[in-house]
């Protein structure tokens, strides 16, 4: 039998403990896949009274968890801490200089700095293993860099933060708004009491910027991701979508053109009836479309203690057995520095919702202004008729350009007759 895989993993939160319990109690099933042990020698957090409900007794313990990446007697560093920068990067950095695979589940860090640490990591011949940084138990980044291998791929999409999907299902589900729906998410625990990297769609733009880089074998650009959150979806637009055959779902969108990358975080109506649009409350979805294999979609839990733990056993597991694969699917070194594709060049069809006041010709000044910027109209829908309140008009464009639209609606939002901002969702088609 080979020698055991030596693991340190630095913070035992959420994470941190599932891992460490998930090695414990499928240790035998492991030994026999890697045909070696996978054996936890090393821990660091900062409480060391704690009690985390896991079993450490012979594992050492470290205060500094820069000091244990570099302590003698490691295989892998197994960095669970988060955040961008800090001691999260140095933990990494270090355990990198000092000849240790990693494994991280940290797409803030990936994100900000991925390229630079998969060349470090490179250059020093060790792996730098994340498939739990994206989309959690869904083993996606294995899909696109192994099983799609053979396919260019064009787009990658999907529901990257089940917050936002739980948030959004249950606003569909009970007609109430973003506000009260996100209180009882905290109370619930789906969502962080400072909930803003969550719905203002930054956690998963981090997610999409190393999809991305995974899928189109590019550097990591997290500055060049359009986001948007979904604070400013209402109840009414989700009832105004369900009737127009659609679901809004926050998606992360990565797409190769021959204009460069376009990547973008929001919410879209996406069609009934497409996979996306039937995923609810927390669980992830990601559809890759590839030039041979078409369409594949992949489903599962996108966070928690266990889904987690179950990606980052598969990294360890790859490390055991000394399955190498490049970082974001080509060598560092070769890595694409695709130009990013603006979103004003952005083309697809959108959904527009005004506040006006009911009186006759609202309606034709509002399609002149289209008409103006070339943008033809699919429909519209318009329920109350109230001469004395605002009342909602609901249309729906064909395909056009991202400039066209906000030039129509910097013009419409000046309209004596409507009286709020437009409301705009962008439509997703498969
Ligand atoms: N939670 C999820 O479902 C999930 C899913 C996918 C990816 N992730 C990613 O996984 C990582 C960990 O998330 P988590 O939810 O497990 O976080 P967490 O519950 O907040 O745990 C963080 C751990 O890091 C430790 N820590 C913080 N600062 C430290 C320091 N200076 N030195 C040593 N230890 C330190 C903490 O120690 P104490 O316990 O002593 O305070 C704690 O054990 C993050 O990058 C996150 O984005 C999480």
């Amino acid at each position: 039998m080979a020698k055991p895989l030596n693991i340190a993993v630095a913070g035992l939160g959420t994470v941190g403990t599932g891992v460490v319990r998930l090695l414990a109690e499928n240790a035998k099933v492991l030994e026999r896949r890697c045909g070696r042990k996978l054996d936890v020698v090393a821990v660091s957090a900062r409480d060391k009274t704690k009690d985390r409900g896991i079993d450490l007794a012979g594992v050492r313990w470290f205060d500094d968890p820069v000091n244990m990446a570099k302590a003698p007697g490691i295989d892998v560093v197994v960095e669970l801490i988060g955040g961008s920068g800090g001691v999260a990067r140095s933990v990494v950095e270090t355990a990198i200089k000092a000849g240790r695979a990693v494994v991280t589940a940290n797409k803030a860090l990936l994100a900000h700095h991925g390229t630079e640490l998969a060349m470090a990591a490179e250059r020093k011949g060790v792996p730098l293993a994340f498939e739990a940084a994206v989309a959690g138990g869904i083993p996606i980044i294995k899909a696109l860099r192994e099983g799609l291998a053979g396919n260019r791929v064009r787009r990658v999409y999907g529901i990257l933060n089940g917050t936002c999907n739980y948030i959004l299902t249950e606003m569909r589900r009970t007609g109430r708004d973003f506000e009260e729906v996100l209180e009882e998410a905290q109370d619930k625990g789906y969502a962080e009491a400072d909930p803003s990297f969550d719905v203002d769609g930054i956690d998963a733009a981090h997610k999409l910027a190393v999809l991305s880089a995974v899928a189109f074998g590019a550097r990591v650009n997290f500055k060049a991701v359009h986001v948007e959150g979904i604070r400013h979806v209402t109840a009414m637009d989700i009832a105004f979508a369900d009737e127009l055959g659609f679901r809004i779902k926050l998606l992360g969108l990565a797409a190769r053109t021959d204009a460069g990358i376009e990547q973008r975080v929001h919410p879209c109506l996406v069609r009934l009836g497409t996979p996306i649009a039937h995923v609810e409350g927390v669980f992830n979805a990601v559809v890759a479309e590839g030039d041979f294999v078409g369409q594949a979609v992949f489903q599962g839990r996108g966070a928690g203690q266990g889904p987690t733990a179950s990606a980052v056993a598969s990294d360890l597991v790859d490390i055991a057995r000394g399955v190498r694969v490049p970082t974001f699917s080509v060598p560092a070194k070769a890595l694409d520095r695709a130009r990013p594709v603006p979103m004003t060049r952005h083309t697809g069809a959108y959904y527009i919702r005004l506040m006006v006041t009911d009186r006759p010709g609202v309606i034709a000044d509002v399609t002149a202004t289209f008409r103006d910027q070339n943008i033809s109209l699919e429909s519209m829908l318009q329920r109350a008729r109230d001469p004395k309140e605002a009342v909602p008009v609901v249309l729906v464009t064909h395909e056009t350009r991202e400039s066209s639209m906000r030039r129509a609606l910097a013009k419409i939002a000046a309209l004596d007759t409507v009286q709020e901002p437009p409301r705009v969702i962008r439509i997703e088609e498969p």
